[in-house]
């Protein structure tokens, strides 16, 4: 899709589709309030005016109206695009409000459409800054063009091509600096989203690698993929361990962002990735019912490769190394088993009960690593327990850190990147749920209760003292159910909070005027 900006009167714009966003403003006081219209000129106002009154159009979040031959307008189309409430309004609603109305759009076959930038009709009515709303419809736009039928023989081709917004000449310089911002945190979405679509025979730890180096190269990353000689070479027994039972050779990835402007001894933030290409289990095997799914247990590589190619296109001034750890957890004569003891690279042994638990085995490893490439504080994603969507169900990932400062600035940038997170403890007095009788840790809980905190309170041990946020994201990598805007499978979940982390090592804005 080509999306762009213009600057001019929304009424004179020719076009198939021209898109305004309004709030709900019904009331326990006033439950006659009638929607109200976001950015419009009296023009659009008045073509809406009876439907509008009709009180048929709720302006629900994703709710859409369409009339036709708006009178004294240009577009062929209006089309109403509901927010919900005004006071449950985050710049979060103007995201979905767009893919929603992109993916409506899609649906009529329309191949062009423009938006009205939504401007707060009453003072109260909007609560972000232009950046930050600029940002969330270029991103929302974007994320809900896409649908997954790379596969199919015959594609539907119902993409739709441009999309304008349509702003106001006052609010220019903010409006450029968010729309350039999410369409470049946008378009990293996606790429992640590509590679979480893919399946285990296309994308395997050494395709993952090459689409990786590919990604680099272009983006000016540096980026170094090594294999199975590499992993042993730097002693990594618990990566190794479960690479060693797949006839497909492992992936370990490097890519670094060093802008000049770094001061010299400021952070060094790492990123590392969980890339189990499939996981079958291992020689704990999982259950066929639902295991096809397990390709898409790369998703926290996939999300640190978007991050760092967004992080390359804008450019903040912080050092950035991302390490992704992938291979295919697979039965075999050369499997690891059940009952094994390996040693990490950190020198720490560890009992493996269940081959199933092998996130928590690459990453430990790849926490190690990134460590001794420099880096001061760790941000790593993954879909490391079934346990996390009990937990908090498909809405929150699981957020967990050793260290309150870090996690709250992580937590700071979700309101600019709209995901939904929820902090859970692992705090010292779960260290039981790892204890093994015989090796220093083992690598699941001693039974099934709190099993993401379990999960944590391993990848911990691997963080030390440095300060580190763990994102388990198995409940929302995967879209289940398609929503108004977003399409049925991989929803990049993750990129845009850890963009967001990045960012805010070098940001002096507020995270509201963060664009
Ligand atoms: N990849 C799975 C976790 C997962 C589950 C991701 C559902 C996405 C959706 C992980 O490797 C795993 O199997 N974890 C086990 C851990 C257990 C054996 C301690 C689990 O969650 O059951
Ligand atoms: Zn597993
Ligand atoms: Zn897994």
């Amino acid at each position: 899709m080509d999306s762009k900006l213009l600057f001019a009167d929304a009424a004179t714009i020719a076009t198939p589709v021209l898109v305004v966003f309004a709030i709900d403003t019904q009331s326990e006081k006033d439950s006659d309030a009638r929607p109200l219209l976001l950015g419009a000129s009296s023009a659009l106002e008045e073509a809406a005016r009876t439907l509008l009154a009709s009180g048929e159009f709720k302006a629900a979040l994703g709710e859409i109206a369409v009339l036709h031959a708006p009178a004294a307008l240009k577009t062929e189309r209006l089309m109403l695009v509901g927010l919900g409430k005004a006071n449950d309004g985050s710049a979060d609603t103007l995201r979905k409000g767009a893919g929603a109305a992109v993916r409506a759009a899609k649906a009529r076959a329309v191949r062009e459409l423009a938006i009205v930038f939504p401007r707060p009709a009453r003072p109260d009515d909007l609560k972000f800054a232009d950046a930050l709303a600029a940002r969330a419809i270029a991103e929302g736009a974007e994320i809900g063009e896409l649908d997954w039928d790379t596969y199919r023989s015959e594609r539907k081709e119902r993409s739709v091509e441009t999309l304008t917004i349509i702003a106001d000449e006052a609010a220019r310089t903010e409006v450029e600096r968010g729309f350039e911002a999410g369409r470049i945190v946008a378009a990293a979405q996606n790429f992640a989203r590509a590679l979480v679509n893919e399946p285990g025979n296309v994308l395997t730890p050494t395709e993952l690698g090459r689409r990786a180096k590919a990604m680099c190269d272009v983006a000016g990353l540096r980026c170094e993929v090594y294999s199975s000689q590499k992993i042993q070479e730097l002693e990594m027994g618990a990566f190794w361990a479960v690479a060693k039972g797949s006839a497909e050779p492992p992936a370990l990835i490097v890519m670094a962002y060093e802008p000049a402007n770094a001061a010299a001894d400021g952070p060094v933030l790492g990123l590392v990735g969980k890339g189990i290409t499939f996981d079958t289990g291992g020689i704990s095997i999982k259950p066929a019912d639902g295991m096809e799914k397990m390709k898409y247990d790369m998703a926290g590589a996939a999300a640190m490769i978007g991050a760092m190619h967004a992080i390359a296109r804008l450019k903040p001034a912080v050092k950035v190394i991302s390490v992704v750890c992938s291979a295919e957890n697979m039965p075999d004569g050369r499997a690891y088993k059940p009952g094994d003891v390996v040693t990490a690279m950190s020198g720490k042994t560890i009992e493996v009960v269940n081959t199933d638990a092998e996130g928590r085995l690459v990453l430990s490893d790849g926490l190690h690593y990134a460590k001794t490439l420099g880096c001061t504080h760790l941000i790593n994603a993954a879909t490391l327990t079934g346990a996390v969507s009990i937990a908090l169900g498909q809405l929150n990932f699981g957020v967990f850190s050793n260290d309150d400062a870090a996690c709250e600035q992580f937590m700071r940038g979700l309101a600019v990147s709209g995901e939904k997170g929820w902090r859970l403890p692992c705090t010292d007095d779960y260290r039981d749920h790892i204890k093994s009788e015989i090796a220093d840790i083992m690598n699941t809980g001693k039974n099934r209760y709190g099993g993401a905190i379990s999960g944590a309170m391993f990848l911990k041990e691997f963080a030390g003292e440095t300060p580190w946020v763990h994102l388990d994201i198995a409940g929302l990598a995967w879209n289940e159910r398609p929503k108004p805007w977003l399409a049925y499978g991989p929803s990049g979940v993750g990129v845009r909070s850890i963009i967001e982390w990045v960012r805010s090592f070098e940001a002096k804005t507020t995270a509201d005027s963060r664009g």
